[in-house]
């Protein structure tokens, strides 16, 4: 009995460490509060419409960010005000996991640009400073869960594209509403963003749509 239960106690004891190591959130509990988020963001996080951003397959530390965000207001989603004020931090990271263990439906790119922006997403452009993109959202456009660098790969250029341009207002008036300020202290993709042309962010955003 002694033995059982010094047992039990170091399972306990380790499951414990190991949720201590990293409290991820729980998908299951998740699904059940997506129900308002469907109409939207496709119920399994495939977007029907290409203004809304899928998060099917999205690292779920980048998703709790941008929920968290999006519920304080350092990133304005007009769309959905107000959606998030109910849900603790810990109904976001659940949410977040749920979509995070979906698979992306990819969107695919058209032949127009494809070269640019292949040459913008792995190379950048020297004379202009803007840095390549496979250094922090990897060359297969996975980005870097751990980190909380979003995957781009596959997602609807028109997206895409409007947040290169928002985070490029937000390099040079952050107080413009179509600004994306949120980038962190460093302030990292307004950085990246600050200097891309509008023919360089279409190219790349083609680019990325059909990047896996
Ligand atoms: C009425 C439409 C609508 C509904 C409903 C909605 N969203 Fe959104 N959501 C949007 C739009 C539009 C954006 C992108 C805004 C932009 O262009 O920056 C967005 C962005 C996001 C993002 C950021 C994605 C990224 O790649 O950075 C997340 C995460 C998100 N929504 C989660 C949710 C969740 C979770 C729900 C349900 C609780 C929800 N949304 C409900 C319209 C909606
Ligand atoms: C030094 C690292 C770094 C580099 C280089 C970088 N990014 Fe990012 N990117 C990030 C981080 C971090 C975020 C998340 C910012 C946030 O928390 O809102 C991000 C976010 C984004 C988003 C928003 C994704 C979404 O779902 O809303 C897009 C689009 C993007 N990056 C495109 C690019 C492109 C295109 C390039 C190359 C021209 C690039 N990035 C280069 C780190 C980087």
């Amino acid at each position: 009995m002694k033995k059982i239960i010094l047992g039990m106690a170091a399972m306990l004891g380790l499951t414990l460490a190991s949720s201590l190591v990293f409290a991820g959130g729980d998908a299951a509990a998740g699904q059940a509060k997506t129900a308002m988020c469907a109409g939207c963001h496709g119920a399994d996080g495939n977007s029907p419409a290409p203004n809304f951003p899928k998060l099917a397959g999205q690292g779920e530390k980048y998703l709790t960010k941008q929920l968290q965000d999006i519920k304080s207001g350092a990133r304005p989603v007009l769309e959905m005000t107000g959606m998030l004020n109910a849900f603790s931090d810990q109904d976001l990271q659940d949410i977040a996991a749920y979509f995070a263990s979906k698979n992306i439906q990819m969107a695919g790119a058209k032949e127009e640009n494809l070269a640019l922006g292949e040459k913008v997403y792995r190379g950048g452009n020297l004379e202009t400073g803007v840095p390549a993109c496979t250094g922090c959202h990897s060359p297969a456009g996975n980005g870097n869960a751990p980190a909380g660098y979003p995957a781009l790969g596959g997602q609807f250029a028109q997206y895409t594209a409007k947040q290169l341009r928002a985070f490029r207002t937000g390099a040079h008036d952050p107080k413009n509403q179509a600004a994306r300020t949120n980038d962190g202290d460093a302030a990292i993709m307004r950085g990246v963003a600050a200097h891309m042309s509008d023919i360089e962010i279409d190219a790349v955003s083609n680019f990325i749509a059909g990047l896996k």
